[in-house]
């Protein structure tokens, strides 16, 4: 078993994707922003957390454990998700968060996207789809040339949330 690396070429956009990426689902009783509106306190790290800790204990190409919170708000929180909180892209359902999609810049016109996850009972309706969309509609607007990610092989799911929004493997 092993991951495998996918790339998404924004120039020239393909006119699929475009299709895609202009057409916002409708899901009712869910809120999208991103981590930059949010002030950066106990009550956002509180939030993040057990998200990201479910993505990564729930994809299946991660091993066993997660970081404890006060590991989680010191060394994971700023340096993958508050500095880059403008491409943090989340959804929310009431006060929880039950969506995430992050993204990094690279500063070199391309851009890494890193863990998208949502909640196990949000499942299914379009959610990471979505959040996804808006992320590489970010890209778009940032001027982003190339999108790298990588999916483990048995993660069904994300990968088809990743060809249809015309990721493609990097082959050799
Ligand atoms: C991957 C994940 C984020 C998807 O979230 P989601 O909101 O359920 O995703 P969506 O509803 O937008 O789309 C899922 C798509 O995968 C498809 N899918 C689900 N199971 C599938 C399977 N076994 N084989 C193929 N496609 C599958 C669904 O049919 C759906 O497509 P549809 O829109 O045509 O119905 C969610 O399952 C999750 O959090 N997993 C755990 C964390 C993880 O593995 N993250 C990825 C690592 S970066």
């Amino acid at each position: 078993m092993s991951f495998l690396h996918l790339t998404l070429t924004l120039n020239p956009v393909p006119p699929e994707l475009n299709t895609r990426l202009q057409s916002a689902r409708s899901l009712p009783g869910v809120r999208f922003f991103t981590l930059a509106e949010i002030p950066d306190d106990q009550a956002c790290r509180q939030r993040l957390y057990p998200l990201v800790r479910e993505g990564v204990l729930d994809d299946p190409g991660h091993g066993s454990g997660f970081e404890s919170y006060a590991d989680f708000c010191e060394k994971i929180y700023p340096r993958c998700y508050r500095d880059h909180a403008a491409t943090q892209f989340l959804a929310a359902s009431g006060e929880e968060w039950i969506g995430l999609c992050s993204l990094i810049l690279n500063g070199d016109h391309t851009a890494r996207a890193g863990l998208t996850v949502v909640k196990q009972p949000g499942r299914g309706q379009g959610i990471a789809t979505e959040l996804k969309r808006r992320s590489i509609l970010a890209c778009l607007n940032h001027g982003i040339r190339r999108v790298t990610t990588r999916v483990y092989e048995t993660n069904h799911p994300m990968l088809t949330i990743n060809r249809r929004l015309g990721f493609t493997e990097e082959t050799g």
